[in-house]
This record gives C-alpha cells, sequence and structure tokens, in this order.
C-alpha cells in the first residue's frame, strides 16, 4: 500500500509536470501564431496605405480589426464601416512593432482578450498616422484548455491504471514474504521442524526463504542438541544420586550393618563424582555462552604440561615421559589450557599400560603437544566420535574410575576457542596419540 501511494504520487507529479510543460508549449505555440498572423496582417494594411495613398482598408480580413489613427488620435481607416474610436493608443516607433493586450475592443460584442499590434505608417501617408490590428486570443486559450483537457484525462487514465498495475505486482510479489511471516509466525518453539515455503523464484525473496530455512535448520539442531545434552546430563547426575539414596536407604533401614566411615567413604565418592560432572557441565555451558575467549594472556604451555605431567606421575600408577617438551608459548587462558592438558593426560593415564609419552614443540605458525599411550587405542571409526558430549567407548561406565563422557568434549571445545584443533593421530599401531595444534603465540 505505501509502494503504491509513494510510486503513485511521483507518478502523478511528474505527469502534472509534462502536463504543465504541454500545455505551455501549446499555449506559446498558438500564441505565436496569432501573433505572426497579426503582424502580417498590419504589415499589409500599412502597406497598402502606402502604395494607395487612400485612407481605407479592404474587408475581408482574418484578424478582428484593423484600424488606422490619425495624430490627432481620431479613426480615419477601419475594416469595421462607422468606426470611430481607436481600439488603443500605443506608443510607436517606425519599424518597430508595439503589442499590447486588451479584454474588450471597443464597440465589439466578441468576448475577448485581444492581442493588437500598432506600427507607425510610412510615406506618403500622413505623418502621426499609426495602423492597429487586433487578433483575438480566444483560439490561443481553447487550444490551451483543450491541451490540459486532454493532458488530465490521458494523466488520470494512466496514473489509474499504473496505481492498479504497482498495486497488483507488488502484492503478487510480497505474497511470498507474507506466506512466509505468517509460517514462521506460526513455528512455535516446539515446531523447530517446519519449514517456509520457498518460491521458484531465484530472487531475493527465494533466497530469503532458503536462508530462513536454513537458520530454522540450525535452530532446530541446536535444541535438539540441547535437548540430548539435558537428558544425557540429567541420566548422568541420576546414577551417583541413585547410589547414594540406595546406600542412605540400606543404611536408615538396617543400621548399625555397615560401619559409618565405609558410608562415609562410598557417599563421599559418588559426592565428588556428582561435583566433577557439574564442574564438567557448567564449563561446557560457558563455553556454549562464547566465554571462552576472555581473559587471554601469553603463556608458558610447558610450565603448564610439566605441572599437570607431574602431578599424574606423583600419582605413582603410571610413568610420564616428559623428555620431548620442549618451550612453547600460546596466548590463552591458564585455567583452561591446564583443564585440557588434565583431561588428555587423565585418559592417558586411565587407559595407558605402563607408560605416557608426552611431546611439546612450537613452529613457526603453531604449538603441537601430543600424548601417547601404550593402551587399547582409538578404533578409527570412533576417533571422531569421541569428542562429543557423553560418548564413552568402553564400559568405562561401569568402571570404578569411569568417567562421564565430557573430557574430550571439554578439551575440544577449549582448544577450538583458542583457535587450535585436537583430534586422534595414528601411533604406530599401539596405544592412542592424542595431537592438540595452538596458534603459536610468536606466529603470525
Ligand atoms: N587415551 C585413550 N585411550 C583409549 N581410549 C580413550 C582414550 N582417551 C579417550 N578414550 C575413549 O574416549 C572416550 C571419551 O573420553 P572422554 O575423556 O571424553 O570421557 P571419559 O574419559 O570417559 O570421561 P571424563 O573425561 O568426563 O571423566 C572414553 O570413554 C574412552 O572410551
Ligand atoms: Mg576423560
Amino acid at each position: 500500500m505505501r509502494t503504491t501511494a509513494a510510486a503513485t504520487i511521483a507518478l502523478v507529479a511528474a505527469f502534472a509536470a509534462g502536463a504543465a510543460v504541454l500545455v505551455y508549449l501549446v499555449h506559446r505555440s498558438a500564441y505565436d501564431s496569432v501573433r505572426s498572423g497579426a503582424r502580417d496582417e498590419l504589415r499589409s494594411i500599412l502597406l497598402i496605405e502606402a502604395s494607395t495613398g487612400a485612407r481605407s482598408l479592404p474587408a475581408g480580413h482574418q484578424t478582428a480589426l484593423a484600424q488606422i489613427v490619425d495624430r490627432s488620435g481620431r479613426v480615419v481607416a477601419s475594416s469595421r464601416s462607422g468606426d470611430r474610436q481607436p481600439m488603443a493608443h500605443l506608443r510607436v516607433r517606425p519599424g518597430r512593432i508595439s503589442q499590447a493586450v486588451r479584454q474588450h475592443l471597443p464597440a465589439d460584442p466578441d468576448p475577448g482578450p485581444f492581442l493588437v499590434v500598432a506600427d507607425a505608417a510610412a510615406a506618403p501617408v500622413p505623418r502621426g498616422d499609426v495602423g492597429y490590428v487586433a487578433a483575438s486570443l480566444q483560439t490561443v486559450n481553447d487550444a490551451a484548455a483543450e491541451a490540459a483537457r486532454a493532458a488530465w484525462l490521458v494523466g488520470t487514465v494512466f496514473v489509474g491504471l499504473t496505481a492498479g498495475l504497482m498495486w497488483f505486482l507488488i502484492g503478487r510479489a510480497l505474497r511470498p514474504v507474507e506466506a512466509i511471516r505468517a509460517e514462521v509466525a506460526d513455528i512455535s518453539d516446539g515446531q523447530l521442524e517446519r519449514r517456509v515455503p520457498v518460491p521458484a523464484s531465484d530472487d531475493e525473496i527465494g533466497r530469503l526463504a532458503l536462508t530462513m530455512n536454513a537458520m530454522l535448520s540450525r535452530l532446530d539442531d541446536a535444541a535438539r542438541r540441547q535437548r540430548q545434552f539435558v537428558a544425557d546430563a540429567a541420566h548422568e547426575l541420576r546414577s551417583p544420586l541413585a547410589t547414594m539414596l540406595s546406600q542412605l536407604d540400606v543404611a536408615s533401614r538396617y543400621p548399625g550393618m555397615a560401619p559409618v566411615e565405609e558410608l562415609a567413604a562410598s557417599l563421599r565418592c559418588e559426592a565428588l563424582r556428582l561435583a566433577a560432572v557439574l564442574s564438567d557441565l557448567s564449563v561446557l555451558a560457558r563455553g556454549d555462552e562464547g566465554r571462552v575467549g576472555e581473559r587471554f594472556q601469553l603463556l608458558d604451555l610447558d610450565d603448564i604440561v610439566l605441572e599437570e605431567a607431574s602431578r599424574v606421575s606423583q600419582r605413582g600408577r603410571i610413568a610420564v615421559d616428559v623428555g620431548a617438551v620442549s618451550a612453547a608459548q600460546v596466548r590463552g587462558n591458564p585455567a583452561q589450557l591446564s583443564r585440557i592438558v588434565r583431561n588428555l593426560l587423565d585418559n592417558a593415564e586411565r587407559y595407558a599400560a605402563r607408560r605416557v609419552v608426552v611431546s611439546l614443540r612450537e613452529s613457526a605458525e603453531q604449538v603441537v603437544l601430543q600424548v601417547a599411550d601404550d593402551g587399547p587405542g582409538i578404533p578409527p571409526a570412533d576417533r571422531e566420535r569421541i569428542f562429543q558430549r557423553f560418548v564413552r567407548l568402553d564400559s568405562a561406565r561401569e568402571r570404578s574410575s569411569g568417567g562421564s563422557g565430557l573430557g574430550l568434549a571439554i578439551v575440544r571445545q577449549l582448544v577450538g576457542g583458542h583457535g587450535g584443533t585436537v583430534e586422534v593421530e595414528d601411533n604406530g599401531g599401539s596405544g592412542s596419540r592424542l595431537v592438540v595444534r595452538l596458534p603459536s603465540a610468536a606466529g603470525p
């Protein structure tokens, strides 16, 4: 509606300007022809005057009235018989035609206005005689009015048709937009699998629909992942809680059956597992909010690696070889980088048979951290999957040391936040090797 109205207003303005120019041109050309006719007539009566010397005018000319007026203002010859009153008193200079417009001619019933042209008569006519010719301007006004009427008629029809056509075409062009809007308005949170209609045309609206659908499918995926995540998290929290509750039930039903210390130790173990899962979940949730890149600083990654490695060594279950750890600087968050290294080392420690080899080296552009163990290894088919949340390959869940399957998901998220990558690489057939690549602080 607005677009049509604006276009129509512009069209009307353009048309009115065009019509005004047209009417002006018609008026001017009609006026010019009347004036040149009057001048020709004037010239011819003055010529006849000069050649015959008679103060008389021939009848039957085209113009309204012709007069010869002498110096004292008396009409000495006229195209009308019995004419007494001069039609005008114009100051004339010989050879320069004077002109004026009069609304009425004396003693003339015809309606005005009239163009009056005048010039001095030439010898042998007595000096001071002036020839006048009046021509009606009625035709000029009529022509202009006719042009205005035609312009008005054509303009009204044209503008009306164009406005109607525009209304129709714009409406038709915008119909898909309305369809998209209605569909989007209809799609509530629960119906993200619905898609907006895509028009057949490959134009802005078609692309809008495609973009809208791409956005809907991303939202759909995100919502599905979110639901899956919440379900997995709930499941993960449920099992330690269920264990704790059943232990507490048994303890209250059969008091004194198990020593309090044993119960407390077992409850504490489950509570620690709960706390660990909660802490992992909160790390992931913070990452999901896009807050990974906060508080970055220049860091010696080798210091962090050595500190985490010595923590594992101290537990004494496994030997950690840090011989290949050399100095490497990165830009990052110290707590997050520690978390990355710790999660990798915890896995390696859990799965290694005897030893874990950690290496760190810095090239011009990147810092490469590798954690290799001599454990069962990771089958090639699972090397991408293990980075998903809550994915565990083995029966780790049953093991007392079993984790929740969030460790590598956290590693991937934090490494990604540092602009790096993490993947499982082949370890020559035995054990697994996880490789983290981070942009070097010395790099571009
Ligand atoms: N070094 C490794 N050797 C063999 N398998 C591994 C290794 N590291 C990880 N995996 C496999 O990948 C799975 C996912 O690892 P991830 O660290 O994400 O979870 P998790 O260790 O089970 O639990 P969490 O780290 O949350 O305590 C593990 O359950 C395990 O099956
Ligand atoms: Mg782990």
